[in-house]
């Protein structure tokens, strides 16, 4: 209430400033908060003139017909006063009280400025002591405007003389409580108690006819020569009030509305970042950028920023913008689940604070469409592809305008392959058919930039901000140069490597990675990006090897904790190599890990138990985790030499805001390879194209069955002015040196008639192919659904049709093979020894589904045996066969470790394959529901994705809905009596932390914020569809009753 209170005083008080626009009011974030704070008048701003916001200001003030120093108060004092007189004549007692009544008033109108001008700061109490009255009296001000518009009536009855005084004090009276009632009630009804025998007695003297009235025709004569205004404004005044009064009222019962203090937002919104992010103030160029007239406006932005740089707030605070203020919904697009999980954790609990929903597009989670909101908005997280399938369903169900905002992440991106074109594919759409919805992308690796702001119509920002200073080594042999562009080789002698190397060091280390590392660990973090996985493992071992045991006892009992850990939630099993180097607070990171161990691994790093990672180059574009010093072991990714995108990612993990004073990079190179590396780190980053056209399949072929699909397009006409608006479009001149754009579209449009998934429309078919309408086929229709790569839609068709006529139902390997993920076959490598031992172990029932598909056992043998094999068999099905059999005992073992052991397969990419394959089931799910002939699969596959979804026990399922919580915590809390989601919903972080080990104080409270988000998203969704139900619809047939039926007739 009290924080009610003060919100009406603060926006009554700033709206008492000039207004200058956003921009330049927001020259200093201490500024910038108060002018924010005035937001809440904004609306009134634009319905009233600025001249009147001054006396706006009296609707709040604190003098009213019930305090103490109300005019009516006021005026019984006055006839006290006058009571109490010597005996004067007439005149001489008419010009003293109306000397004293204009002091009075006077006084009592400075008291009012006081309190608009200095009781923002004060409480409540304070407020309504007589005592702080007057305080800071302003002499220059006009008193004038700050009547209260209360008051104003007063003064219009006392200039009409046929006014009902009667009345009008009952008036007074009865629009006093009414109105403060609505705007604080609480207040008022103190202010009632503690004020009630002075109101009444005022009031009742009023009524009598008495000096008082004489008094009143005096003053009547000096409010009319002071103060016109009054007579004038007096509609106004009165609508203002009212207005004024709803906006209080509103302001005390929705927190939300408190738009204003911080960037238009909740000055909340503020409070949590500094409760949940520790984050203070904002950077200069944050606060630049917001700033900027082009965001104001909401045009399409750009920006641009070093690693590090900060530039995630600066969006989270323009999606909170578009999710509070202007109440629309927001996509948010990552380019990795890890980084859509974090996102989700880390935002879900302003979600729950703010009033907004977070839901999850990654994996196998989310809605197509996503469920209607009643009255919340929601933000979207999504990776690249599920924001793909999200913007379909919004435009197919006519949506899309209820998307106010895109927000891409790691923008360059938009350059890279099939993923690329998929992200490419998403914007344009947008671009394309909701011309309201901003789109801003952000990236700390872009160089042609015109490119992409042609195609997405945006304003571009950059600076070179970084929050610690970055600097760049190179080291050839023991010597280290610092890279300096101003320097003609691009680099200056820095120092030589000071260690003293044994032979056995000299020859396990000849890149002096202990000499570099023991520079900054344990105190400080390190991290060792590597080129291949194994080299990972092997130089996290090599470093251990040479360690000094001193550094077993750096943060001793977090890394048994974690050693602890890291095996209770992988079931007991520990990987061997980290077994040996966690101790020394050393660990490698690759996609070999499980998700398990990666997370635990990334926060033992955050939490600085472990002080180094060596990794592969996946870290530096995966989860925020900076390093003192950063050192690239070669300047290779696999074979390939480093590109200048992927090198910059790397060492800009160098430094760590707020913790660090400086960041360092250093790359180890050899000689030959000094004339590259001079050229990488002088060059400016590769410039990103688009890949639209290159990936066929995956690209313009999809873009087209998705275009008429979604009636977006109809025809060759319609499909080629949409390609010029793409980033091939804006492209086509460099990309394209064969064929022209037109010629492209043609070719690609045949192509899809000829395979059966467009088809012409009949009436056109003697038409121009220019005007000839398309339409999509059922086939194409169940593709474009699925989100089935074209490359491979004829084949799930057939083997689904195939399936039909003897689909083994016995075991669930026959539908596990047809949902396993036809893109990972062609790199799937099979040991024939194990495909043998695995195939001779099936069970009859189980090997009727090898021979269905026509792989024998005798093919394998001979394979596992080395023999050549004359007889014809289709590799893929064998392959195919083989990820179905690691899929299959995944199913009845849920342990990936057993299954990586059996399968001799890398744990991580046991995982992945199980990821790809629950997301594959629900498309060929959603494949299925487009065509009738399928209706069979549907509840299988249902049923199946969920399998594969979580393989795990059925009852951990509701508990990892809640995104961050994986197998081992869901075990964990699953023992501990957390059931349901609604358990984990209603828990109590201070309890999970004491009652689950290994929890923190932060994740404890992600996993409440997280599941109480899931809930009543789920919530929402059933109220809603409840109201669908029970929604008449708007054509149900009527009969016209004749007039023999109606009841009155019989
Ligand atoms: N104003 C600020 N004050 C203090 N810390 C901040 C501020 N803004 C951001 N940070 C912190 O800086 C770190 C880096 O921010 P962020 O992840 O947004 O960087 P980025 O520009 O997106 O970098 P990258 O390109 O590597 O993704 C985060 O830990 C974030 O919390
Ligand atoms: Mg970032």
């Amino acid at each position: 209430m009290e924080e009610g209170a003060s919100r009406i005083r603060r926006r009554v008080c700033v709206r008492k400033r000039t207004r200058p626009g956003l921009a330049s009011a927001c020259t200093a974030p201490a500024e910038a908060e108060e002018e924010d704070a005035g937001a809440g008048g904004r609306r009134r701003k634009t319905a009233q003139p600025a001249e009147h916001y001054d006396s706006e200001e009296d609707m709040f003030g604190d003098y009213d017909s019930f305090s103490e120093n109300s005019i009516l108060a006021q005026v019984e004092d006055l006839e006290q006063k006058y009571m109490q007189l010597p005996e004067r004549g007439e005149h001489a007692t008419d010009f003293a009280t109306e000397d004293l009544c204009k002091e009075s008033i006077k006084n009592k109108l400075s008291v009012t400025h006081v309190s608009d001008l200095t009781d923002r700061e004060t409480d409540e109490q304070t407020e309504n002591q007589p005592g702080c009255e007057g305080v800071a009296a302003e002499p220059g001000d006009d008193p004038l405007y700050d009547v209260p518009s209360s008051q104003v009536l007063y003064f219009e009855n006392l200039q009409n003389p046929s006014c009902d005084l009667h009345h009008q004090s009952a008036q007074e009276r009865d629009q006093g409580p009414s109105c403060h009632k609505t705007g604080s009630e609480e207040l008022q009804h103190k202010r009632n108690d503690e004020l009630s025998p002075k109101i009444q007695t005022s009031s009742d003297t009023n009524r009598r006819k008495s000096i008082k009235e004489y008094l009143k025709s005096a003053m009547t004569g000096n409010a009319k020569a002071q103060t016109p205004v009054f007579s004038r404004n007096k509609q106004l005044k009165e609508a203002l009030l009212c207005e004024e009064l709803t906006v209080a009222k509103r302001t005390i019962e929705s927190s939300s509305d408190d738009l204003g203090p911080f960037y238009s937002l909740p000055s909340k919104v503020r409070d949590l970042y500094v409760q949940f992010k520790g984050i203070e103030n904002l950077y200069e160029w944050q606060h630049t950028c917001l700033t900027l007239s082009c965001v104001q406006e909401r045009k399409n932005l750009i920006y641009s920023l070093p690693t590090n740089g900060g530039k995630t707030l600066v969006a989270e605070i323009l999606m909170l913008q578009e999710l509070l203020c202007r109440r629309k919904d927001v996509l948010m697009i990552l380019p990795y689940v890890a980084l859509v999980q974090e996102k989700i954790s880390g935002l879900s609990s302003f979600g729950l604070e703010l009033g907004f929903f977070v839901e999850e597009y990654a994996g196998s989670k989310g809605r197509f469409p996503p469920t209607k909101r009643r009255e919340k908005k929601s933000l979207y997280i999504a990776t690249i592809e599920k924001a793909h399938s999200l913007v379909n369903s919004l435009i197919e169900t006519g949506r899309i305008s209820s998307l106010g905002l895109v927000v891409v992440d790691e923008l360059h991106m938009i350059g890279e392959g099939s993923r690329g074109a998929v992200l490419e594919m998403t914007l344009s759409k947008v671009l394309y058919t909701s011309k309201a919805t901003q789109i801003i992308g952000m990236s700390a690796t872009l160089n042609n930039v015109k490119d992409l702001q042609e195609f997405l119509q945006a304003e571009y920002y950059s600076s070179q901000f970084r929050p610690v200073e970055l600097k760049e080594y190179l080291k050839i042999n023991d010597t280290i140069y610092e890279v300096d562009n101003r320097a003609e080789s691009n680099m200056t002698f820095s120092r030589l490597l000071h260690y003293k190397y044994s032979d056995s060091l000299k020859k396990m280390d000849p890149d002096h990675l202990v000499a570099l590392v023991t520079e900054v660990i344990p105190s400080y973090s390190c991290l060792v990006f590597c080129p291949s996985k194994k080299n990972c493992e092997n130089v996290a071992e090599m470093l251990c090897k040479f360690l000094n045991k001193e550094y077993l006892k750096h943060r001793e009992k977090e890394k048994c904790e974690l050693i602890k850990h890291l095996r209770s939630s992988s079931g007991g099993h520990l990987c061997p190599v980290l077994r040996r180097t966690v101790p020394f607070g050393v660990a490698y990171h690759h996609s070999g890990l499980t998700s398990e161990e990666r997370k635990l691994l990334e926060e033992a790093y955050s939490a600085g138990v472990l002080c180094l990672l060596a990794c592969t180059s996946t870290l530096a574009a995966g989860v925020n985790l900076p390093a003192r010093r950063v050192i690239l072991r070669a300047p290779y990714v696999a074979k390939e030499f480093l590109k200048r995108s992927q090198y910059r990612q790397m060492i800009g993990r160098a430094g760590r805001a707020g913790i660090d004073s400086v960041g360092e990079s250093i790359l180890i190179l050899q000689e030959q390879d000094k004339h590259k590396v001079l050229e990488l780190i002088s060059r400016p980053p590769e410039n990103c194209y688009s890949h639209l056209v290159q990936q066929f399949t995956k690209g313009i072929h999809t873009l087209f069955l998705s275009l008429i699909g979604l009636k977006i397009a109809a025809n060759l006409g319609d499909i080629y002015n949409f390609m010029n608006g793409t980033f091939f479009g804006v492209q086509q001149k460099i990309l394209l040196k064969e064929k022209s754009l037109w010629e492209i579209t043609v070719e690609s449009l045949r192509y899809l008639t000829e395979k059966g998934l467009l088809q012409r429309n009949p009436i056109s078919e003697s038409a121009e192919e220019l005007q000839c309408n398309f339409h999509i086929t059922k086939l194409g229709q169940a593709s474009f659904k699925g989100a089935i790569d074209l490359a491979y839609c004829d084949t799930l068709y057939r083997d689904l049709k195939k399936g039909l006529e003897g689909l083994v139902l016995e075991n669930l390997l026959h539908l596990i093979y047809l949902t396993t993920p036809y893109n990972l076959v062609s790199q799937c490598d099979p040991d024939w020894m194990i495909y043998f031992r695995q195939i001779s172990q099936l069970s009859p029932a189980e090997q009727n589904v090898a021979t269905l598909l026509g792989v024998s056992e005798s093919y394998i043998a001979k394979k596992a045996s080395g023999q050549a094999t004359r007889k014809k068999v289709d590799k893929d099905i064998v392959n195919r066969l083989y990820l179905s059999l690691v899929l299959y005992a995944l199913l009845k073992e849920t342990s990936v470790w057993s299954v990586s052991e059996k399968f001799n397969l890398p744990r991580g990419s046991i995982q992945n394959l199980l990821a790809g394959a629950a997301s594959f089931s629900s498309c060929v799910l959603h494949f299925c529901e487009e065509l009738e002939e399928f209706w069979v699969y549907r509840a299988l596959l249902a049923e199946l994705t969920k399998k594969l979804t979580y393989c795990v026990k059925a009852e951990l399922i509701p508990l990892m809905e809640v995104s961050g919580v994986l197998e081992g915590r869901a075990k964990q809390l699953y023992s501990a009596g957390y059931r349901s989601l609604m358990h984990l919903a209603s828990a109590d972080p201070e309890v999970l932390i004491r009652t689950i080990d290994h929890l923190s104080r932060r994740q404890a409270r992600q996993i409440v914020s997280s599941a109480k988000m899931l809930l009543q998203e789920k919530a929402e969704a059933l109220r809603e569809e409840v109201e669908e139900l029970l929604r008449v619809p708007a054509d149900v047939p009527s009969v016209v009753a004749s007039p023999a039926q109606r009841p009155e007739a019989t």
